[in-house]
């Protein structure tokens, strides 16, 4: 396995998933972890990352000493390679020359990184995001590649296996960088990489099992894909000790409820209640039109039943949760932020020190995609796990101000017609998230000969790669008319379709 040592970067998480991707297990640190951290893990390999400071800067982030002293190689990129040189004795320096974007490497020489794929005298695109460079190289250190901005853009000290590059081999933007990154874990590092989704499972089997020993275990199945995996994953290693506890609020998708119950039920065999609350959180949500509290209440009731559904079946020791790598990466923050961030949804009111619970995450150290390879590796239906996410307060953020059970079912048959064009054009998949929402806002229009009077559907679309930033999907205009066309005529209560082309930032992608 690897260590990755972040340094601040915004694109070290993509250092991540290309080493995994190149069958590699690798974890993510922040520089000022520990040291003896470092040395437990025992890593085959270090990468220290890119980062926003300055080598220049006094007091900025230097690796800690351990990782040198490990004797294994080191990849160090950008900052990473600018620390990795002021701390072996070489010199970097601010440069009036910034280089942002795109740029050439030209090889001067081979070296054991960059072997079977740039050969000397090549020129290949890189992508470059620095102001400091390299100056001066500690000893033992060889050039091999040149930029016109970075003299050192590629340089090493063979001997002793370490590599430091300036530009970003983990960016798409680099056309070779996977690849690049996959000759440091297996020719230098000599990892075997035969990390698998496979062997993953079997380990985590092992893991659960262990964990739990005869103990019971509950899951709060949402219908989205984290929960089924854990669940199905759980079951694998524990059987009928697994209970899924799934409650219904009445706010989810067109059949999602339905879909969850086959699976569970028939298709796995996994012991699941099936609690329709639909009355009663409408009930709860009557009249209410703040966004936040339409969250907290949907939160606090769905504790409640959840809570009491537990308690019928004579309670559990542990209680699972589908928590992924990005909620629990500990970001290194140079604004003061808190230095772990846990997504409070994931941890829903607090639920497990309210019923004093331990936790089973058997899904903690993978990636989104991961976590979908997973499900395919253990048999879930392709539909479910290419799902689109889906917000535990549901459909209740997608009606601006108070929800009634009559809008909910306007917007979920809208919602379904819209996702079934996307579907049909292809486009599922193309996409991060798309859903409709239903304005509390009536207008005119003319149907047949009638005049109608009925609501403004929105309908949104966004790529993104986490959910943190977004971008609204650049649909041609005939599919939206198309889809538009379809919701006036398939669903009764919708006479207008409007298409929201707002990025988060500013927007956010849900409309509450
Ligand atoms: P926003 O609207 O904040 O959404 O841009 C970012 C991502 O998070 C999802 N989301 C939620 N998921 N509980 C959840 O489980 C919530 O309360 C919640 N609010 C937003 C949203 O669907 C998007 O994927």
């Amino acid at each position: 396995r690897i260590l990755i040592l972040d340094f601040g970067s915004q694109v070290t998480q993509l250092i991540a998933r290309r080493v995994r991707e190149s069958g590699v297990y690798c974890e993510i640190f922040p520089f000022n972890t520990d040291p003896q951290r470092i040395t437990d893990f025992a890593p085959k390999a270090v990468i220290l990352s890119g980062g926003p400071a300055s080598v220049t800067g006094s007091d900025t982030p230097r690796a800690p000493q351990q990782v040198f002293d490990l004797g294994v190689p080191i990849l160090g990129i950008c900052y990473g390679q600018q620390t990795l040189c002021a701390q072996l004795g070489g010199e970097v320096e601010g440069s009036d020359h910034q280089e942002f974007g795109k740029a050439f490497v030209e090889m001067q020489a081979d070296c054991s990184l960059t072997e079977g794929i740039w050969a000397t005298g090549e020129k290949h695109q890189v992508w470059m995001s620095h102001g400091d460079r390299v100056v001066r190289l500690p000893e033992g250190f060889k050039v091999y590649g040149t930029s016109e901005g970075a003299p050192f853009a590629v340089v090493a000290d063979e001997a002793r296996q370490i590599y430091a590059v300036q530009f970003h081999p983990e960016v798409m933007h680099t056309p070779d960088g996977a690849k690049l990154l996959a000759n440091f874990t297996h020719k230098v590092a000599g990892c075997s990489g035969d990390w698998t989704m496979a062997a993953f499972r079997q380990q985590a089997v092992e893991a659960i099992r262990k964990q739990v020993g005869d103990a019971r275990v509950i899951c709060g199945l949402s219908g989205g894909v984290d929960s089924s995996v854990a669940a199905v994953l759980i079951h694998e290693a524990i059987g009928e000790q697994l209970t899924c506890i799934f409650v219904d609020h009445g706010l989810l998708r067109l059949n999602e409820a339905e879909e969850v119950v086959e699976v569970f039920r028939h298709h796995y065999n996994i012991p699941l209640v099936h609690r329709n609350a639909k009355d009663l959180f409408l009930g709860k949500l009557a009249g209410v039109e703040d966004p936040e509290r339409k969250r907290k209440i949907i939160g606090g009731t769905f504790i409640d039943v959840f809570e009491e559904e537990a308690a019928k079946i004579g309670g559990a020791d542990f209680l699972a949760q589908g928590t992924l790598y990005p909620d629990v990466i500990e970001s290194v923050s140079f604004t003061g932020g808190p230095s772990v961030t846990i997504k409070s949804h994931h941890n829903v009111g607090g639920l497990p020190e309210r019923m004093d619970m331990q936790l089973v995450e058997p899904l903690r150290e993978l990636f989104k995609d991961e976590v979908r390879d997973l499900g395919r590796e253990l048999g879930l239906p392709e539909r479910l796990v290419g799902r689109h996410p889906f917000p535990g307060p549901g459909l209740a953020i997608r009606i601006p101000g108070a929800v009634t059970s009559e809008q909910a079912d306007i917007l979920r048959k809208a919602d379904a017609v819209y996702l079934d064009a996307i579907r049909k054009a292809g486009l599922y998949d193309a996409i991060w998230q798309a859903f409709a929402v239903l304005l509390p806002v009536k207008t005119v229009g003319v149907m047949g000969d009638a005049r109608s009077y009925d609501y403004v559907c929105a309908l949104r679309a966004v790529t993104s790669t986490d959910g943190m930033t977004a971008e609204s999907y650049p649909f041609d205009h005939e599919f939206l008319a198309g889809a538009a066309t379809r919701i006036i005529n398939e669903v009764r209560g919708i006479n207008r379709v409007v298409y929201d082309v707002t990025s988060k930032p500013p927007g956010t992608i849900e409309w509450e």
